[in-house]
């Protein structure tokens, strides 16, 4: 495996296998499987579970890792291409991530969005640029449309609870931030519940739709998998016979990179916080998914967090179990 950049890059079949390897190094350990391998991890974005879980797999796998970001005790790294370098940075991308990928076998990089052109980041100038820079192996830790380790993780913990892939009903469902939040998660999860042969709902506010580019890929998806894509504004119809609601909150594509255009269109949404009473119709075992960090009291109530719904500790596990089966698969664990 040379790239692990997007779910669609790897047929279903190539997927559930990353699963079944997943569950399999969680049942029967495999502590000298990447003996001797390194994972370098640039992190340009901030992260507690990408981070930690990266770190910890390699260590089970009894590889090592090692973190570099912006805020740790380097020099200032300078990102924008073309640039005099007489300010405060001392260090450019262009040397930093060659360098930083050199140290290990493969690399994993997070860079979220800059989110002020929708169509730069649909486009994924900025993780394509670093990606350029390097020969070794890569891994996605999430750019500014994607978040692969997180959709392998949330189609494992679905398999993990029994949910079923063809008839299963994930709504996606936005809900209240106070700030704007990038796409990839959104993004990523719809194509992951559509590819998995589910049919999926995104429910979403006037405002807040998805870039058609994601919903015809989610779409193209369903059509290979058995299952469907379609999106409402109506919270009740969307929760009919629900398996599961996943919630997140993402900026508004209408207004795209302008905060106070965003900021008006969300601040009378400030009811888009998942609760019991969003259930009403669901199935009664509905779950809810969340890819964290959430806000409580925000995105959602207490109550459904520390319910018997919230699977979003188990999700956050299966960070570790599948880039554990990515990494073995990457590194030669597998051979
Ligand atoms: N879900 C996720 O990627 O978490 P972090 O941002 O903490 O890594």
């Amino acid at each position: 495996m040379k790239a692990f950049n997007d779910l669609a890059d790897f047929s279903r079949d190539e997927i559930r296998a990353l699963v079944t390897l997943a569950g399999r190094l969680d049942a029967h350990p495999e502590p000298e499987a990447l003996k001797g391998k390194v994972l370098s991890l640039l992190f340009l974005s901030p992260s507690l579970r990408t981070l930690a879980s990266f770190q910890a797999a390699m260590t089970r796998l009894g590889g090592g890792s090692f973190v570099i970001s912006p805020d740790m005790s380097i020099h200032g790294l300078e990102t924008r291409p073309g640039i005099v370098m007489d300010g405060a940075a001392a260090e450019h991308i262009r040397e930093a991530v060659p360098v930083i990928a050199s140290y290990g076998d493969a690399i994993g990089i997070r860079a979220f969005a800059e989110r002020k052109n929708i169509e730069c980041d649909m486009a994924e100038t900025e993780f394509t640029a670093l990606t350029s820079l390097i020969e070794s192996p890569y891994i996605n830790m999430e750019s500014a449309m994607n978040h692969p380790c997180q959709s392998l993780a949330d189609w494992k913990t679905m398999d993990d609870l029994g949910i079923p892939a063809n008839g299963g009903k994930f709504v996606l469902s936005w809900a209240y931030h106070p700030r704007p939040l990038p796409l990839a998660v959104p993004a990523a999860t719809l194509h992951m519940a559509a590819y998995r042969g589910m049919d999926v709902t995104v429910l979403r506010p006037e405002g807040f739709e998805l870039p058609d580019q994601l919903m015809k890929k989610a779409a193209a998806a369903a059509d290979a998998a058995g299952g469907s894509v379609t999106e409402t504004d109506d919270r009740h119809a969307a929760m009919q016979d629900a398996h599961v609601i996943y919630a997140k909150s993402w900026s508004s594509t209408r207004h795209y990179g302008d905060r106070l255009a965003d900021q008006k269109l969300r601040e009378v949404h400030l009811d888009w916080c998942v609760d019991e009473p969003w259930f009403a119709n669901a199935r009664d075992d509905c779950r809810f998914m969340h890819c964290l960090p959430v806000r409580r009291g925000v995105v959602v109530a207490d109550n459904i967090l520390d319910g018997p719904r919230s699977v979003v500790i188990p999700e956050a596990r299966n960070r570790m179990l599948a880039q554990m089966a990515v990494l073995h698969q990457m590194l030669g664990g597998s051979r």
